[in-house]
C-alpha cells in the first residue's frame, strides 16, 4: 500500500523484456489442481494476484513450491473443497476454482463474489453453464454450494463470449463424460493458454481461439511442464508511456497476433512499428500523436478493456478529439476524473469517453481506484509536467511487477512510497 511520487517529462524508452501474462496464470494456477501429478509452471509474474493465487493452493492443502518465477505445484493433498470469502474478497478470479474443484471433487464451496470497481460482474453465465453440464448449486449464507453426482459434456450457448465463463467450462469439461461444446466462447489468447496448458496435461480440446470450442472429457490428467506467455497488456502499457513521452521503445516477449487492435490503435495516431525476430516489437512516437476516431472495447479481436484506461491517458495528448465506447464493463472510466485534474478535457456521458487533447499534462495528486485506471495514471504522471502523487499503489500491484523499477529502468522518474494509513485494507477493491 504506498504512493507513486512521479517527476515527469522524461522519455519513457528503451528496450524492455515483458513479464509473465497475469490473465494468463490466473486460470493455469487454478487448473493445476486438475493434474493427478506435480505441475512445473514458469515465468510467472510476481504480482499480488498471482502471489494470492498460490496462498489460495496452499490454504486448500497443496504443496507450492516456487522458487522466483518458477512453482510446482502438488494438489494430491487437496483438504478442503471450500473457498470463504476473505480469499474470493482478495481474488475476484477465485471464481475459476469453482470449476476446478468440482471437476476434481464433484464439489465446491465458494463465498459469492460481490459487486467490484468496474462494474456489477455478475456470475450468472458461469452458475447456468455448470447446472447444464450437471452442476446443482445453492446459496446460503453468502456460499455458493454446487455439487455434480456426475458432470455431462453438452453444447452450450454463451450469450457473451465471457472469458472467465470459456475458462471455468474448460476446467469442468475436461474430465466430463463425453463431448462438451462450448458456442460463442471467447477467443481471447488467455483462453489459448488455458488450452494449452490443459492439454499439455492430457486433455482433449480442440478450437480455442475460435469461438466454438470442443472439449473430449479424459478420465485423467497428469503433470506438466508449463511457461507462462508474455502480458499483452503490460506490453500495451509501456507502448502507451512510451507514445506520450516521444521515447522509441523495443518490447521483448510478445506475440504478435495477440497485439492486433492495440497496435492497430496506436497506429492512428501516428506511432509507427515494426517486428524483428518475430517477438521484438520495436515502436516509434510521432512528434505529436494525433487522434480523430472512434474506440469501441470488445471481445477479443476487438479492441481490449483492459487497455481503454491506458489508451484514454494517451488520447488526452493527442491533437484531435475521440470518442471511446466501453462496452464490455460499466463504470471503467475511473480514471477520467484524475486526468482531468491533470489538465486533460475528458467528458464522460454513461459508457462513452469524450477525450479532446491538450499539449500537455501537469503534475496533480491524485487517487488511482482500479488496477488499469491506476497505471493509466502513472502514465499520465510520466508524461506531465512537474511532480505526481499517485496515492492507491495497492491497485497497481495487483497486476504489475515493480512498475515503478520498470518504469526507472526505462528512464522513468518514479519512487514508491510506502504508506500504512492511507486506504484501510479491506477497502481494496477487487478488478478484473
Ligand atoms: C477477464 C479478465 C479481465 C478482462 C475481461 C474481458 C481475468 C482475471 N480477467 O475478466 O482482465 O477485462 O476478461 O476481457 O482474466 N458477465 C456476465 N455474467 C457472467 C460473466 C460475465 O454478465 O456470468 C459479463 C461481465 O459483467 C462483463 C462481461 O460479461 O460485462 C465480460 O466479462 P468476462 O469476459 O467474463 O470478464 P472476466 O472473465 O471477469
Amino acid at each position: 500500500m504506498g504512493t507513486y511520487i512521479v517527476r515527469g517529462g522524461r522519455k519513457i524508452e528503451g528496450e524492455f523484456h515483458v513479464r509473465g501474462s497475469k490473465n494468463g496464470t490466473l486460470p493455469v494456477l487454478a487448473a493445476c489442481l486438475l493434474a493427478e501429478d506435480e505441475v512445473v509452471v514458469e515465468n510467472l509474474p510476481l504480482i499480488r494476484d498471482v502471489l494470492q493465487t498460490l496462498d489460495i493452493l496452499q490454504e486448500v492443502g497443496c504443496r507450492v513450491e516456487r522458487r522466483g518465477r518458477t512453482v510446482t505445484i502438488d494438489s494430491r493433498y487437496l483438504s478442503t473443497v471450500e473457498i470463504g470469502s476473505e480469499m474470493v474478497k482478495r481474488m475476484r478470479s477465485s471464481i475459476l476454482f469453482l470449476g476446478a474443484l468440482l471437476c476434481r471433487e464433484k464439489r465446491a464451496k465458494l463465498a459469492y463474489p460481490g459487486g467490484c470497481a468496474i462494474g456489477r460482474r455478475p456470475i450468472d453465465m458461469h452458475l447456468t453453464a455448470f447446472e447444464k453440464m450437471g452442476a446443482v448449486i445453492s446459496a446460503e449464507d453468502g456460499m455458493l454450494d454446487c455439487s455434480a453426482e456426475k458432470v455431462t459434456g453438452c453444447h452450450i450457448y454463451l450469450p457473451f463470449p465471457s472469458v472467465g465463463t470459456t475458462e471455468n467450462i474448460l476446467l469442468l469439461a475436461v474430465k466430463a463424460e463425453g463431448v462438451t461444446v462450448i458456442h460463442n466462447a471467447a477467443r481471447e489468447p488467455e483462453i489459448v493458454t488455458l488450452a494449452r496448458f490443459l492439454r499439455a496435461c492430457g486433455a482433449e480440446i480442440y478450437g480455442e481461439g475460435t469461438s466454438s470450442i470442443l472439449i473430449e472429457g479424459v478420465c485423467r490428467l497428469h503433470g506438466a511442464y508449463f511457461t507462462i506467455p508474455a502480458d499483452r497488456i503490460e506490453g500495451g502499457t509501456f507502448l502507451c508511456a512510451a507514445a506520450m513521452t516521444g521515447g522509441e521503445l523495443a518490447l521483448r516477449g510478445l506475440e504478435r497476433e495477440q497485439m492486433g487492435a492495440v497496435l492497430e490503435t496506436l497506429r492512428m495516431t501516428g506511432c509507427r512499428f515494426f517486428w524483428e525476430d518475430s517477438d521484438l516489437l520495436w515502436m516509434k512516437p510521432p512528434r505529436r500523436l494525433v487522434s480523430d476516431f472512434t474506440i469501441v472495447t470488445g471481445p477479443f479481436p476487438a479492441f481490449p478493456t483492459d487497455m481503454q484506461p491506458l489508451v484514454m491517458s494517451l488520447l488526452t495528448l493527442a491533437k484531435g478529439s475521440c470518442m471511446i465506447s466501453e462496452t464490455v464493463f460499466e463504470a471503467r472510466f475511473s480514471q477520467g476524473e484524475a486526468l482531468c485534474r491533470m489538465g486533460a478535457d475528458i467528458r464522460i456521458f454513461g459508457e462513452n469517453a469524450c477525450i479532446r487533447g491538450v499539449e500537455k499534462l501537469r503534475g496533480a495528486e491524485v487517487c488511482a481506484k482500479d488496477l488499469r485506471g491506476g497505471a493509466a495514471l502513472l502514465c499520465a504522471a510520466m508524461a506531465a509536467e512537474g511532480e505526481s502523487v499517485v496515492h492507491g499503489s495497492q491497485y497497481v500491484e495487483r497486476g504489475y511487477e515493480k512498475i515503478e523499477d520498470a518504469f526507472s529502468f526505462l528512464g522513468g522518474d518514479i519512487k514508491l512510497r510506502e504508506e500504512r494509513n492511507f486506504y484501510a485494507e479491506e477497502k481494496i477493491e477487487k478488478t478484473e
